[in-house]
């Protein structure tokens, strides 16, 4: 990248705002988040296992199962979100312009590879960070303090980034930014990438979300 920041003013505004513009319920703090990151380009995934009729005992075995979701309906750069463990888990169909931003960015990225151990899964240990370059399978939470970071995605300054801006995520707690592919870039608040969960495709139009295979 060329050495104008691609952050904006309002990002190194963010990154000294005081965390006490956090929710002090995480549950609150976590579907702001996610609101936040939904809103317009994001849609809800239709997920299974939502059962309302479930005993408590059922449910809190649900809460912690794999989850299927079906990406038939995502068109390209579109994301949707499921739920899976409680946590928003981002599926996003990156556009062929989106994944050409991934190498320009590798120099200025603090885990460009996901090479930290025990961190991410091997088979995200790539560039795109996934099994299918298309699909991006990502958890919406940031590894700073825990909000959800919110789309980004139109690259340049209409969205209050900077002129260099290729398009990705920006956490609007304390202003770690991350790109198409949840790599959080240098000296940011969050120490990390954003997390990928263990999943795998059922077929072209499922994945399941909590098993990196079928069983
Ligand atoms: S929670 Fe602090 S930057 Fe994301």
């Amino acid at each position: 990248m060329s050495q104008e920041s691609p952050f904006s003013k309002e990002v190194v505004e963010f990154e000294q705002a005081s965390p006490d513009v956090l929710p002090d319920d995480p549950n609150r703090r976590f579907w702001l988040g996610t609101a936040c990151a939904v809103g317009g380009v994001a849609g809800v995934a239709t997920v299974i296992p939502f059962v309302a009729s479930m005993s408590p005992s059922e449910r809190a075995k649900a809460a912690g199962a794999p989850v299927q979701v079906d990406i038939s309906a995502v068109a390209p750069g579109q994301m949707i979100t499921a739920e899976w463990q409680g946590k928003p888990v981002w599926i996003l169909r990156r556009t062929p312009e989106m994944l050409a931003t991934l190498p320009k960015l590798n120099d200025d990225l603090a885990d460009p590879m996901s090479e930290r151990p025990g961190f991410t899964p091997e088979f995200a240990q790539n560039e795109h960070r996934s099994i299918n370059p298309e699909w991006m399978v990502m958890v919406g939470i940031c590894t700073h303090l825990g909000c959800s970071p919110s789309s980004r995605f139109a690259a340049g300054t209409s969205q209050g980034m900077g002129a260099n801006w290729l398009g990705g995520y920006l956490c609007p707690c304390h202003g770690s930014v991350f790109d198409f592919a949840g790599r959080v870039f240098k000296n940011m608040p969050a120490p990390d990438n954003l997390p990928v969960p263990p999943y795998y495709f059922i077929d072209d139009s499922n994945i399941l979300i909590g098993m990196d295979s079928p069983a």
